[in-house]
């Protein structure tokens, strides 16, 4: 038998700082440290998210490393991310590993953070084996930046079949809460506002794009309109009406979301199909998706909660499979703000 693979994942692409380590491909940590300096501002300020990350990392990083019981010295590799994200943040986190790397005379491996997210199906447990899906199979992507149909082929061969023209459907969570002067992230907020809520009294309608495209821009607008007239004749009719409000927006958002990623599934013939990023933690597209899955006899992969919003374990596993398949070069490159998949 070969040596253990080690590897820190380190991810700090927006507003979590994070680390993980992944050994042989089982998670062995994985701290995260959020940020609530921004909830004050209604988004994610890029300046304060930097100044928290570069005081989160190494207190993290130690935390990781201790709960994992793992020395530096046994690291294989430590896997970072690259991008895409917040420049400012993406350089903590980049910056660290290479020091990192350059003191412990250890490899650098550079993950793709939309790439990570749909990895993270491999992340296995140390209490139970989790089920994987299997090649070529369909995730739909849905975080704070992205919202994409991605056809993945294996470990490194993804192919985006469809992305949101404008907003993230996470953004548009975010957006329509802040309308609703509702705190930052808006996504759990209305998530639990829509279980109160009945999503037919008001409707709002999602722009039906070509192939696999999203556009949730639109969306926004629409609401702030309603808001605007409800406001008119009552000056509480948001108080009064936030639950059906949230109800409303998230029946729509979903609907847009699932109807391509069905036609995307049989167009491609594709019966193993996953959910990834943040939104993924959303309790109603959840249940939808199982139950899309169930008319279609589908084999549905929906991540933990954990492993929705960013953390580093999904660095980590990414890293270990590009260190499995000699997917790297081991040098430090430094971040990008934009990256393709
Ligand atoms: O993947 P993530 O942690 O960060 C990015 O890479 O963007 O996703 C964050 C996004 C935010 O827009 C947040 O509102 C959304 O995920 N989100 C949710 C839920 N939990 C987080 N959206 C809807 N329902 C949720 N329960
Ligand atoms: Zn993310």
């Amino acid at each position: 038998m070969g040596e253990q693979v080690v590897i820190l994942g380190i991810e700090s692409s927006c507003d979590d700082t994070s680390a993980a380590v992944i050994a042989d491909g089982v998670e062995m940590s994985n701290v995260v440290a959020g940020q609530k300096v921004h909830e004050a501002y209604g988004g994610v300020v890029p300046e304060l998210a930097s100044r928290a990350h570069q005081k989160h990392i190494i207190p993290v990083v130690d935390q990781a490393l201790e709960q994992a019981g793992v020395e530096l010295e046994q690291l294989s590799a430590i896997g970072y991310t690259r991008g895409p994200g917040l420049m400012g943040s993406l350089l903590v986190g980049g910056s660290f590993t290479n020091g990192l790397s350059l003191a412990l005379k250890k490899p650098v491996i550079e993950v793709n953070h939309m790439r990570a997210h749909i990895l993270a199906h491999f992340i296995q447990n140390r209490e139970k084996s989790r089920q994987i899906p299997q090649f070529p199979f369909l995730c739909l992507t849905v975080s704070g930046g992205h919202t994409q149909i991605v056809l993945v082929k294996d470990f490194f061969e993804m192919e985006v079949l469809g992305e949101t023209k404008d907003d993230a459907a996470g953004e548009a969570f975010d957006k329509v809460a802040k309308l609703m002067r509702l705190p930052y992230p808006g996504g759990p907020v209305i998530d639990q506002l829509a279980k109160e809520g009945d999503p037919d009294k008001f409707r709002f309608p999602v722009a039906d794009m070509p192939d696999f495209e999203f556009s949730f821009s639109g969306l926004k607008t629409n609401v702030l309109y309603k808001l605007q007239k409800g406001t008119q004749l009552d000056p509480d009719f948001v108080a009064k009406n936030k639950a059906h409000i949230a109800a409303g927006v998230q029946k729509a958002i979903i609907k847009a979301l699932l109807q391509k990623l069905e036609r995307a599934a049989k167009k491609h013939g594709i019966k193993d199909i996953a959910l990834a990023g943040g939104v993924s933690a959303n309790s109603e597209l959840r249940e939808s998706l199982t139950q899309l899955g169930k008319k279609n006899n589908w084999n549905t992969f929906i991540p933990p909660f954990a492993y929705c919003t960013d953390n580093a374990a999904m660095i980590g596993i990414t890293a270990y499979y590009s260190f499995l398949e000699k997917n790297y070069n081991g040098q430090y490159r430094p971040p990008m703000a934009r990256m393709k998949m």
